[in-house]
């Protein structure tokens, strides 16, 4: 397989006649635990994935951005005095958005080529765009050279969802893909964006990210309406309780028991997966450093039935690939990862187990769904990097 810089290398020549002056990189992201909280100022525990998006780009004496998505064979044009979204060429939003936000922090932008290439799978929960919103950073960074502190990039990235893409959603995706580490989890409370590094070697087991091919669709998805659902179950917490806290992290399982008569059936539920999902983050965090191997199947497979009963976000494939897994020898847990609505599930398995493992799942999967699934093992990888100067 050649590698990423050769096909950059190869392609910036072809299409400019020179080399780049930098290639940028960041990760995907798999979030091992934590579904649904950041946005409610909770727990998230996240790993940078090594499929990465690759950006090799060069400034130019004008105002314009000039971008490939090697991939799709896509080219578009923006300008930086004019960020506007692009509906006949989405993708290129993510990188406009990075503009339109550094634009706000006062930063002067040179124009730029810019060739991507991406090894993230697109649309399936392993956060392609938040790769790409850092690797925009990343070059913008480069090119222009400042430095943004790790976590306002990740906050910026946020705000291009949120500002530009109208997405509601946390700050987990930026956050992991700008901070990530080689070889560690990352556990992020949501609330004060403290962080803290957690060593993800074990000896004997393995994550393995087995994707529906069911496109996820995020924006369209229900999303923001979860985000909603949430402010609501706060609101109504707020009048029971006598407390003021603004976000449903401020609040307890005894807080959710005593207002659920104030509580429509569906709000309550989604308050009960988020306050009990924050709760199992904290006892993964401690299994994990008790190499609690067990404790770790039980909290996966939890949070996933929480997933599809409480705050409704799986779908028939996401169900059925949990099911099977689960039934496989040396599986020791499953769930769906990201926003859901379809995408992927982590599983936790035996080393030894694995290449069994996925060749049952998959043709079980398709056998029962019609559609091939697939399967990705990747070790905690670095966030956001420089991958060549020239
Ligand atoms: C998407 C969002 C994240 C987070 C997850 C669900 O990936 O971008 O902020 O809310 O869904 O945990």
């Amino acid at each position: 397989m050649r590698n990423p810089i050769t096909i950059l290398e190869d392609a910036f020549k072809h299409n400019f006649g020179v080399l780049p002056q930098v290639i940028v990189k960041a990760p995907g992201r798999v979030n091992i635990i934590g579904e649904h909280t950041d946005y409610n100022h909770g727990y998230v525990l996240p790993m940078a994935l090594e499929q990465s998006i690759y950006i090799a780009g060069r400034t130019r004496s004008d105002s314009i951005l000039n971008f490939t998505a090697l991939n799709t064979q896509r080219t578009s044009i923006a300008d930086i005095n004019c960020p506007v979204r692009n509906p006949i060429e989405p993708w290129m939003d993510y990188i406009v958005g990075v503009v339109a936000e550094l634009k706000k922090l006062g930063f002067t932008l040179k124009g730029v080529d810019g060739i991507i290439y991406g090894e993230v799978p697109i649309g399936c929960g392993l956060s392609s765009s938040a790769a790409l919103e850092m690797a925009t950073l990343k070059l913008f960074e480069m090119l222009n050279e400042f430095h943004l502190d790790d976590v306002e990039s990740a906050k910026l990235g946020q705000r291009v969802e949120n500002n530009f893409l109208g997405l509601k959603s946390g700050i987990m995706d930026q956050f992991i893909s700008r901070c990530g580490k080689k070889d560690h989890a990352l556990f992020i409370d949501c609330r004060t964006l403290n962080f803290e590094l957690v060593p993800l070697k074990l000896s004997e087991h393995t994550f393995v990210i087995s994707n529906t091919n069911y496109p996820r669709g995020l924006t369209d998805s229900k999303y923001n309406e979860r985000v909603y659902e949430c402010q609501k179950a706060v609101e109504i917490l707020q009048k029971s309780s006598g407390k003021t806290g603004t976000y449903l992290r401020d609040f307890t399982l005894k807080d959710l028991e005593n207002a659920k008569n104030d509580l429509e059936d569906t709000i309550y539920r989604r308050a009960l997966h988020v306050i009990t999902e924050n709760q199992r983050v904290l006892d993964f965090l401690s299994a994990l450093k008790n190499s609690n191997i067990e404790d770790l199947g039980i909290l996966l497979n939890e949070s996933d039935y929480s997933l599809q009963r409480n705050y409704e976000v799986t779908n028939r494939e996401l169900e059925v690939i949990t099911q099977i897994a689960r039934s496989i020898e040396g599986c020791i847990g499953a769930r769906m990862t990201g926003a859901g609505f379809g995408g992927c599930t982590i599983n936790l398995v035996r080393k030894d187990c694995t290449e069994k493992f996925i060749d049952t799942l998959l043709s079980e999967y398709e056998k029962a769904t019609g559609r091939k699934g697939s399967c990705i093992i990747s070790s905690p990888s670095d966030g956001a990097n420089i991958v060549k100067r020239y």
